[in-house]
């Protein structure tokens, strides 16, 4: 990416998107970030970042914004799949409808079509018995959040071919680091069970603590993002952002323990209805398309989480 560039990021107020945002800034770009601090917050927010807090479903807004920019970095979203499932039409029109309008806005630009790179999820994916889940596997999210992803890559897909938008969607998995809200419980178990044992309260795991998940470093998630952007086309390119290794929640409630220095008490309970048993991906297509791999391995992501606070 050339140097001094005008960037749009949204959700760039966020847990991810302020990482992205500190990376930016310090490549040397002008970022304007578009937020409306319903889970992000202004303190994430790198000092030389110009935030306008406002909603990514302004249609004028968001025009304006896209006008001034050389390349767009979409990342605002309900993020939590429960707050999805309780706010399903508003999580619809701010998970998908706004990003059709983002792409609207790219590709009717005045001074041309601007590349988008835009967080998709391993949501997409659903229930699946593939194991590491690939991106040739068919799409079949089973979560309202799951299907807005899903219907952001076709979307993106059709900006492509039909208005010549490029576009580049990562799949995250479980991403962690500083800045994660543990109010999340879905996206954030290390940011909850940290916060929890850092209280005192040791941790409850829902099922056997066996199932697993594919937990990728905060910095190493913004190396596929800052990658993507050279590598956005018409013909609306994915992968997968993931490290290709599975951990199992009780082993992470175990490092977490052993990171902070607490004996922690754990506790079991019910698993939840639709919470996936396995979790781990393929990360070929991300070398492949990208040239990343994410080199932090969990142990060395716990103890700077345990430095850095959550
Ligand atoms: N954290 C993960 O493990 C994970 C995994 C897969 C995908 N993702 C995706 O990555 C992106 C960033 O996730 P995150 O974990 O940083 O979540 P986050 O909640 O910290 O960030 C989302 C940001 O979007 C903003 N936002 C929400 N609704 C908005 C609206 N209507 N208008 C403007 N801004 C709005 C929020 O204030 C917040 O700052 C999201 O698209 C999420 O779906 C995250």
């Amino acid at each position: 990416m050339n140097h001094g560039q005008n960037i749009l990021v949204t959700g760039g107020a966020g847990f991810v998107g302020s990482h992205l945002v500190d990376r930016l800034v310090a490549d040397g770009h002008k970022v304007a970030i578009l937020d409306d601090l319903s889970s992000g917050a202004r303190e994430n927010v790198h000092k030389d970042a110009v935030l306008t807090v406002g909603d990514v479903r302004d249609s004028d807004l968001v025009a304006r914004m896209i006008g001034e920019a050389n390349a767009c970095f979409h990342l605002a979203a309900i993020a939590s799949v429960q707050q999805c499932n309780e706010l399903w039409r508003n999580s619809h029109e701010i998970n998908q409808s706004a990003f059709v309008g983002l792409l609207e806005a790219a590709a009717k630009r005045k001074t041309g079509v601007i590349p988008v790179v835009y967080a998709s999820s391993a949501a997409v994916y659903g229930d699946t018995d593939v194991f590491p889940v690939h991106e040739d596997l068919p799409l079949r999210p089973i979560s309202i959040y799951g299907v807005d992803k899903a219907g952001c890559e076709l979307q993106a897909r059709a900006a492509g071919r039909s208005a010549g938008v490029p576009t580049f969607g990562l799949r995250p998995f479980n991403i962690y680091g500083p800045r994660q809200n543990p109010s999340s419980p879905y996206s954030g178990v290390i940011s909850v069970f940290a916060d929890s044992i850092r209280r005192g309260k040791g941790v409850t795991i829902y099922g056997d603590g066996k199932q697993t998940r594919d937990f990728i470093a905060v910095a190493d998630v913004v190396e596929f993002f800052v990658a993507a952007l050279a590598k956005a086309s018409p013909d609306a390119p994915v992968c997968n952002a993931a490290t290709g290794k599975e951990t199992s929640v009780l082993e992470i409630a175990q490092q977490i323990s052993a990171a902070l220095g607490h004996e922690s008490r754990i506790a079991f309970t019910p698993a939840r209805t639709g919470d996936i048993y396995r979790s781990v991906a393929a990360t070929a297509q991300a070398e492949k398309l990208l040239g990343c791999k994410a080199g932090t391995g969990v142990e060395e992501g716990l103890k700077f989480i345990a430095k850095q606070g959550v």
